[in-house]
């Protein structure tokens, strides 16, 4: 319809302007083709990079697999997930009743899908191997400041190579590690709430006093660290943070952070003064476009952001640049008996991409298997 109308419309004023001057409809009509050709072209590539990054990466086995931490995943084959939790950690696995979980926090799954979990209000780390039916406390245990406690341990990650686990021991405001069962005090008087490690060698630490995160290079922690993310006081301009809760740093050393009370997931280059916005940042809310209180994050080699939205229930993922994200886990909001989540906080892959979130409010962690 449109289409007949402007066609007539241009067919009229060809008309009436054909004696005084031909030449200017001819090179309106030349110029209003070249603009159409090219706004097709650009909405072209913009629709193909995806696809073709996709591609390219498929195509390739090797520059599939990305390292973080220290589990390897296969990010494109990254795309569905079965909506129906299994609970592989507390909850109603048999046999719980003598090790129950609190609400958890950070997770991490090793390579051989064991499930490591800060166990925050029993003030201990707790690992399920796979397939277990029962945990085993493998820190800390009863609520204290003594070497051999903790108090409140918000995140974990653990270091394959040297079987040691780094701890945020929030409450005590330090940085355990632990190694072969015996406790070690990595940084001292830091409100540490997230750690992560890159593939370089360096410990990041986010601080909920100074609204900040900071690395250290591993074994060398007598110092003050280096300034990486915020640290220009609590705000939420994009050089600031409001309770910077979890960290994923990727190979070039971005470090993304979950900026709980600013509802947004910030993105600092290496060497950045300030850093991007890149999920939510659109005020608390359940629209696409926002977040609510976000905690864990895990970034794939496509550079796609999986956030857990603690206060929407809901896992997210979002693509770097676009405007809104994508639901991933947690379509169903009839009731918290039949949400899939509740109250999610630590996020994880295994290798083979099974998501794992630790669903705090129900004390336990589930997994979602991956639809390939
Ligand atoms: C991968 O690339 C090679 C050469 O570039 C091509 O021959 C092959 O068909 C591609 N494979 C797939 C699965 O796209
Ligand atoms: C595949 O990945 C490797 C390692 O990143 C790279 O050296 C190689 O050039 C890639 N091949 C193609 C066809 O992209
Ligand atoms: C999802 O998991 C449920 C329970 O394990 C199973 O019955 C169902 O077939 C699965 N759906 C898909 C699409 O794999
Ligand atoms: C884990 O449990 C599943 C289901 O109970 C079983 O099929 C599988 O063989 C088990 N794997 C291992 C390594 O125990
Ligand atoms: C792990 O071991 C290596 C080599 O012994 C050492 O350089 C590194 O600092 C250790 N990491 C930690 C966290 O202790
Ligand atoms: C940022 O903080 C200022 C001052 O607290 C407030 O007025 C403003 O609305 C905030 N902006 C956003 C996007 O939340
Ligand atoms: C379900 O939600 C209600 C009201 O929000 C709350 O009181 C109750 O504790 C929740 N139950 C579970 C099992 O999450
Ligand atoms: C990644 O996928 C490739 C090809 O599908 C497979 O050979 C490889 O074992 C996978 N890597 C992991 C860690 O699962």
């Amino acid at each position: 319809m449109s289409d007949w109308k402007n066609e007539g419309k241009i067919r009229q004023s060809t008309r009436s302007r054909t004696r005084s001057s031909s030449f200017n409809w001819k090179a309106i009509l030349i110029l209003i083709i070249i603009v159409v050709l090219f706004l097709i072209t650009i909405g072209c590539i913009t629709m193909w990079a995806c696809y073709m990054k996709k591609v390219e990466t498929t195509n390739n086995t090797t520059t599939t697999e990305i390292t973080y931490l220290t589990t390897t995943m296969n990010a494109s084959k990254f795309k569905k997930w079965n909506q129906t939790a299994i609970t592989v950690a507390g909850g109603n696995v048999q046999g719980h009743e003598s090790n129950p979980l609190s609400r958890s926090e950070g997770i991490f799954i090793d390579k051989n899908k064991n499930v490591f979990i800060a166990d925050r209000w029993n003030h201990r780390i707790v690992e399920w191997k796979y397939n277990a039916t029962e945990g085993q406390i493998i820190a800390g245990g009863k609520q204290g400041n003594e070497i051999d406690q903790l108090f409140w341990p918000t995140d974990i990650v653990i270091d394959e190579q040297n079987h040691s686990i780094i701890i945020a021991d929030y409450g005590n405001k330090r940085v355990m590690q632990w190694s072969n069962q015996k406790p070690q005090i990595l940084i001292d008087n830091i409100e540490c709430h997230g750690v992560a490690l890159d593939k370089h060698g360096f410990l990041y630490v986010s601080d909920w006093n100074k609204n900040e995160v900071r690395r250290w290079k591993m074994g060398d922690y007598n110092n003050k660290g280096t300034v990486v993310a915020g640290g220009n006081n609590r705000g939420n301009q994009t050089d600031q943070l409001d309770f910077p809760a979890f960290i994923f740093v990727n190979e070039e050393q971005s470090v993304y952070i979950s900026d709980k009370e600013n509802n947004r997931v910030m993105k600092w280059r290496k060497d950045a003064k300030e850093g991007t916005v890149v999920a939510g940042g659109n005020g608390e809310g359940r629209k696409r476009n926002q977040l609510s209180h976000p905690h864990a994050i895990v970034v794939d080699n496509l550079g796609q952001i999986y956030v857990a939205d603690w206060g929407n229930d809901r896992v997210m993922r979002w693509c770097e640049g676009k405007e809104e994200g994508e639901i991933v886990i947690g379509k169903n909001n009839q009731g918290n008996q039949s949400k899939q989540l509740y109250g999610p906080t630590g996020l994880s892959f295994d290798a083979e991409g099974n998501l794992y979130v630790a669903d705090s409010l129900r004390y336990q962690i589930v997994k979602f298997e991956i639809i390939s």
